[in-house]
Parts: C-alpha cells; structure tokens; sequence
C-alpha cells in the first residue's frame, strides 16, 4: 500500500476524460487500495483516478465519519443509469480544491452500475451525500470539477485563490539559488 501524491486545481490532468478499465486485474485492485488510503490519508470522502494522476474510471468513497464503521466503495468504470427527479444541494469540496467550499445542486438520488474489485457488475441506489459524492467523483472521470457548477465568479473567485496559494509554494528557482549562493559546482 502506498500514499499517493494529490493533484490540485488549476492542473490539466484534472481537466481529461479518463478512460475505462478494460481489465479488473490486480493492478487496478492495488492502485484501489492505495487511492483508498490516500483518501482516509487525506481525510477525504471521496477520490477519483485523475486527481493522482490515473486517468483511469475508477473512484472510492466513504463517507462514514470517524466514529463509526468504515463503509468503503471501490467502484470501477461506474455509470449514472437513474437519477432522482429531486435536487439537493450540499455543500462540497474536494482534495483536488483544498480548502475551498461551495453549495452544488445535484440529483437527490442515484442508480449506479459499476464494476466492483473482483470485476462483477453492481448495481447501487444511493441517495442524499452518497448521491452527491458519487457524482461528484465520476464527474472528476468526465474532467468536470465541483468548481464548474457553480457560478462563474464563485469558480474564479476559487481558482484565483488556488493559483495564489500554487505559487507561494513554489520552491525557489534553481538558478536564482545557486547564482545567490555562488556554491562550487
Ligand atoms: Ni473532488
């Protein structure tokens, strides 16, 4: 099992249609595994192939809080086949996102078929944060981020703050180091 680095917004990788699993093998059920454990790593509720970087459709989610018993989902190639007449909204976010927040309206519910870990079709009825985290997580599978349904200055009120917060972060630039330092080479 192993920690997988997180990629966050703004970053094309995030912005490409994954593509289907073509075989459930023991490499897509290690590479579910270690995004689950980078999810919990992560206190995530949710992760999708192309936030570490697999643009493969696979998700996991759990949304079960800490106290209570771990209930997690891998799903491979999911598909939305039902939604709900009725909308809700929550308030999302997203380990692609840190720290950023915003009310999504999606469907209340929703019947998803799905590939589970040892490749046999599934069908699930998920309803209210369920609902909405899956469909949260296949739209990362459609490079669709929570940010692209809201409105237009909320998105870039977001994406500004998060190419502020990239930049800060950045490491010094190599040749400005070493002409400061005047180290031997
Ligand atoms: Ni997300």
């Amino acid at each position: 099992m192993a920690l997988l680095p997180i990629i966050t917004a703004p970053d094309p990788r995030l912005k490409r249609k994954a593509a289907p699993v073509e075989r459930v093998d023991s490499t897509v059920r290690r590479l579910l595994a270690d995004m689950l454990e980078t999810m919990y790593a992560a206190s995530g509720i949710g992760l999708a192939g192309p936030q570490i970087g697999q643009l493969l459709r696979v998700i996991v989610v759990d949304i079960t809080e800490n106290d209570e018993d771990p209930a997690p989902l891998k799903m491979v190639n999911p598909e939305i086949i039902d939604v709900a007449e009725e909308n809700v909204d929550y308030e999302e976010g997203c380990l692609s996102l840190p720290e950023h927040y915003a009310k999504v309206v999606r469907p209340r519910g929703i019947t998803v078929r799905y590939l589970d870990e040892t490749g046999a079709s599934r069908e699930l009825q998920a309803e209210d944060m369920l609902a909405t985290c899956i469909q949260h997580e296949i739209d990362h599978l459609d490079g669709i981020l929570f940010v692209d349904r809201v409105s237009a200055v909320r998105r870039n009120m977001i994406l500004r703050k998060l190419i502020k917060a990239k930049k800060s972060s950045d490491l010094p630039d190599y040749a400005e180091l070493s002409s400061a330092i005047k180290a031997p080479i």
